[in-house]
């Protein structure tokens, strides 16, 4: 029997932040996980570069049913100890825009930090493990009455209350189970749904997954129409669920995709229409007035053609439209401009979903968790960090920043 004080199952960001804090107050820290490869997603992040953080991180840069359960764990472990820790290991770093904090080498590093500081907490690392099931074995003081009560879960855990996990390598047993297995991004990177199976297991809500920051797919009419734009990109400003993002917007052969439509997808719900300005911050009748005193024979196509790449403007807009000289532009003209290059809107057919999203919405019920420890607010010594939980944040390092800082937090506690 192998027996620990805190077993966490996901060798990913949040875990290995969690058993290297629970490792440094001395607690007997395994992490178990199924992959061959520990913390495989941040080895890919950030494009092999890992956006490990950003400078400006608030609670207005997540979603959750719970919009007020990340506050406590990002104002304890903040971007500037992630920062700080990054700093110890001289890992060169740069920002870009938005505040967005990557490596200026490889993604690895920030890995090989966490495997390095987990060493150094005495922090032991299994992988190729599976876990076939888990039991709750119940301390004699645990009484379920109580259990809603924080103080009374942690009192009960300490009551030699605590978890037997049957494994392809033989059976654990412990006092802390933290479930740290990420969202269902990327099947073939280890992902599962594990974490909502335990949660399930032990009565615990699962908002329903979906995937997040992904590319939008077209329904077939409007894929034909604009697979001549693949490869275009353009700032723009997106908006979806009652969200706006302004940054590149890019088409390809199957959709929509660059930052701007991966941050709106996370607000977005099926059936929605998205909408685009494609000269945010800018009046297309104001800069067709100017130009039309100066060169009222010019056609629309011209100017625009100035504005926005030539395919797109002939996507949006009616040739004979198109070909108006400027000075000709009846007011219903305009309106059709105005219309389609400030509130152009396309209702996606669906997403790209787990294959490509970079994250998942959904997953286990903030209100169920303890916002300051992470334990469950029933089941005594099991935990929840990381994506696995309701959290899901905007691109930009901060998804990231919640796995360590819930990492971190739980890492106090177990
Ligand atoms: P994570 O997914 O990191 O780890 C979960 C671990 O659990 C994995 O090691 C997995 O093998 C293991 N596991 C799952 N099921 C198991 C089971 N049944 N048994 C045992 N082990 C199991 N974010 C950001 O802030 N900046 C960025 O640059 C990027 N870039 C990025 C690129 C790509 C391609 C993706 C897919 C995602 C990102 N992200 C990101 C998101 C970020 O990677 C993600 O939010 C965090 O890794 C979540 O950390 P967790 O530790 O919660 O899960």
């Amino acid at each position: 029997m192998n027996q620990y004080d805190v077993i966490i199952i996901g060798a990913g960001a949040a875990g290995l932040m969690c058993a290297i804090e629970a490792g440094k107050r001395g607690r007997r820290v395994v992490v178990l996980d199924h992959a061959r490869k520990a913390g495989s997603k941040i080895r890919m992040s950030g494009g092999g570069r890992c956006n490990f953080t950003n400078y400006d991180v608030s609670p207005a840069n997540y979603l959750s049913h719970n919009p007020h359960f990340v506050k406590s764990a990002l104002s304890r472990f903040t971007q500037w100890d992630f920062i700080a820790l990054v700093e110890r290991y001289h890992i060169p770093y740069h920002e870009r825009e938005h505040g967005q904090l990557f490596c200026d080498e490889s993604a690895k590093e920030i890995l090989d930090m966490l495997l390095a500081e987990g060493r150094d907490a005495g922090v032991s690392l299994q992988l190729k493990t599976t876990i076939e099931n888990i039991e709750h074995t119940l301390g004699p003081q645990h009484n379920p009455d109580v259990s809603a009560d924080h103080t009374s879960a942690q009192q009960a855990s300490k009551d030699q209350g605590g978890f037997l996990l049957h494994t392809s390598r033989g059976d654990y047993r412990c006092h802390s189970l933290v479930i740290a297995t990420g969202g269902l991004s990327i099947p073939s990177m280890g992902s599962s749904p594990f974490g909502y199976r335990i949660a399930e297991q032990f009565g615990i809500k699962v908002w329903p997954p979906s995937a997040g920051l992904v590319p939008f797919t077209l329904q077939p009419q409007d894929r034909e129409r604009l697979a001549p734009l693949s490869g275009i990109a353009v700032d723009a400003m997106v908006e979806a669920g009652g969200k706006a993002f302004r940054e590149n917007v890019l088409f390809t052969h199957r959709g929509l995709s660059g930052p701007a439509i991966l941050q709106v997808s996370n607000y977005w719900q099926a059936g929605q229409a998205v909408t685009i300005d494609w000269l945010p911050g800018e009046e297309v009748e104001a800069i067709i007035e100017n130009t039309r005193q100066e060169h009222p024979r010019q056609q629309l196509k011209t100017l625009l053609g100035r504005l926005l790449p030539t395919r797109l403007v002939m996507a949006l807009l009616p040739e004979a439209l198109l070909e108006t000289p400027l000075a000709q532009l009846s007011k219903a003209q305009f309106n059709e401009v105005r219309q389609q290059l400030h509130h152009w809107s396309i209702t996606p057919g669906g997403t790209e979903g787990y294959r490509t999203a970079e994250v998942t919405r959904g997953g286990i019920d903030c209100d169920a968790v303890s916002s300051k420890t992470l334990e469950s607010k029933t089941i005594p010594g099991l935990y929840f960090i990381g994506e696995v939980l309701d959290v899901t944040g905007w691109l930009g390092g901060y998804n990231f920043q919640w796995a360590w800082a819930s990492g971190w937090c739980a890492g106090q506690y177990v």
